[in-house]
């Protein structure tokens, strides 16, 4: 059977079937599946069964792997799994849920917001590829905001004043807004701010889209209660139900998705039960701020 993909949501999201991606897949495989992704923005895969040796095999048929390091406060001592692997679950090396009070798991609750994987990168995230090991029993679903459906829908005053605005993004900015304000020096050295673009061109279709991410906290010249503002407006209208998918998860779903036009976040699941996602990441090309 041959690869084939299906809109699953108004807007965008694709479903792909017809390829078992723990196989090495043929060079017409990968284009479609990159074709779709610009197209679609998300792509979900149901029934793939891989090991994490197989996850970043299919993900590097898409570019490197990006350098996990600087993106959280996980010891490399408390680490669950190998290299080239970012767990996004609420488990320890024990394999059992986190403590309520774990700082690391206090971190990770920062998903549950808006956000654009590494937009706290000089240069950030092309795809994220997250896998479904073991599903929570409660909540956990995963949500994706069309962020190119949200700069079409903006009015043409907005669109002028924000199109060469230019936002600094942190770790410390997403987590401050949760309360999470105390980082030792290493760790302020580790989440400096970086800039980007607030308008964001796709390299490939040369699409506009709106670079939101829970990690933007200040626009470069704008006085910063006016940029916060300015940024909760736009988020609100980025994430209306309309331009949002919600994807509820079955074990072995994959889903992959742009972080050059996408926002996504988690929702609150049973933090007493274990849910294993382990997400793979494409790097970026540029910086936001190269884009001409
Ligand atoms: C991620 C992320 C959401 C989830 O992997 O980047 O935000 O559903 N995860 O765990
Ligand atoms: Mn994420």
């Amino acid at each position: 059977m041959s690869l084939s993909i299906r809109q699953i949501h108004p807007v965008f999201v694709g479903e792909v079937s017809g390829v078992d991606i723990a196989r090495p897949l043929t060079p017409d495989e990968v284009a479609a599946i990159e074709a779709g992704m610009d197209r679609y923005a998300v792509l979900v895969f149901r029934d793939q069964k891989i090991t994490d040796e197989q996850q970043m095999a299919f993900s590097e048929n898409f570019g490197p792997l990006e350098d996990a390091r600087g993106g959280n406060i996980t010891k490399p001592e408390d680490k669950r799994l190998q290299t080239g692997m970012n767990d996004v679950s609420n488990l320890g090396r024990d394999g059992q849920p986190l403590a309520r009070d774990s700082r690391v798991r206090l971190f990770n609750l920062g998903n549950m917001l808006w956000h654009s994987d590494s937009s706290f990168r000089p240069i950030p995230a092309k795809y994220s590829l997250l896998s479904a090991r073991v599903v929570n029993p409660t909540g956990g679903n995963t949500e994706f905001a069309d962020m190119r459906a949200a700069y079409d829908t903006l009015d043409a005053g907005t669109k002028a004043q924000i199109e060469d605005l230019i936002c600094e993004h942190s770790l410390m900015y997403s987590r401050g807004s949760l309360g999470l304000l105390d980082y030792s020096e290493e760790e302020r050295t580790m989440f400096r701010p970086v800039r980007q673009r607030l308008v964001r061109t796709h390299p490939v279709t040369g699409r506009k889209s709106l670079y939101l991410s829970s990690h933007a906290g200040a626009i470069l010249g704008m006085p910063m209660p006016e940029a916060r503002i300015l940024l909760k407006d736009l988020n609100e209208h980025a994430t209306r139900p309309k331009f949002v998918y919600v994807h509820q998860w079955r074990v072995w779903d994959l889903v992959v998705w742009d972080n050059r036009q996408m926002m996504h976040r988690v929702r609150r699941y049973d933090e007493s039960q274990p849910r294993d996602m382990r997400r793979t990441t494409v790097a970026g090309h540029a910086a936001t701020t190269a884009q001409v």
